[in-house]
């Protein structure tokens, strides 16, 4: 049978690049559907967090694995849920950005979470963000990006979201942080982050971001 494969736009990048921003905005330029694939990984940890899991005990990693396969998770619009649980503000934590992190590396997490990735591209198409949505999700996808900054521009841009939601935000903590997970997504074993040999580096550390959408739109318009 032959099926359809709808266009992927794939956005990858390092934490706090603004990728997942840049993305729903090209997505809604496109009318093309979005996924968020970090906050997947971030329900994922939620979830875990919420079962008191310990990914360092082997017996509570394999509970977490099977959560994998079978998250029970829903996206509306904006919001996030977990077994009809709001988790939109949940997942936002440092807290689950760092256990998101961790679980990343187990591969077979990444391989329960994947196919649930995949049923995100649907007519008339996707934009993806995360880290490996060139590389493993959708290899095939129309254009692929790797959107970067510097890390002391991305550690200023996180501290300003935290402070934006009306809570308190310590830079050098964040800085230390970002490079932590930084350092641990870049080398992992399975899927680390790094850009594609066919992707297109940007590095918005110095552009507005409707420069950068309107950028990465002009480039999807040429190929899809
Ligand atoms: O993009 P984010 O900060 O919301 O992602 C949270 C973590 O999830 C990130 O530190 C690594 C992991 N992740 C991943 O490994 N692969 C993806 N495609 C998306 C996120």
């Amino acid at each position: 049978m032959n099926v359809p494969r709808f266009p992927v736009i794939a956005i990858d990048g390092p934490t706090a690049s603004g990728k997942g921003t840049v993305a729903a905005l090209v997505a809604a330029k496109l009318a093309y559907h979005y996924l968020d694939s970090g906050a997947i990984y971030r329900v994922l940890a939620v979830a875990a967090a919420q079962a008191d899991l310990d990914p360092d005990s082997p017996d509570d990693l394999q509970h977490i694995i099977s959560m994998a396969a079978n998250l029970p998770v829903q996206f509306y619009g904006d919001r996030v849920l977990l077994q009809d649980i709001d988790v939109s503000e949940a997942i936002r934590t440092e807290e689950a950005g760092v256990m998101a992190s961790r679980l990343a590396v187990v591969p077979e997490v990444r391989a329960g979470l994947l196919q649930r990735q995949r049923d995100f591209r649907q007519a008339p198409g996707l934009v993806a963000d995360g880290r490996d949505m060139g590389s493993v999700v959708f290899p095939d996808s129309v254009l692929k990006v790797f959107l970067t900054a510097s890390a002391q521009v991305r550690a200023e841009r996180r501290v300003k979201q935290i402070e934006g939601r009306g809570q308190q935000a310590d830079f050098q903590a964040i800085f230390n942080d970002l490079m932590a997970r930084d350092k641990r997504d870049s080398e992992r074993a399975v899927a680390p982050l790094k850009p594609c040999d066919d992707a297109l580096v940007l590095d918005c550390s110095n552009m507005p971001i409707d420069q950068v959408v309107a950028t990465i739109h002009g480039w999807a318009v040429d190929r899809i």
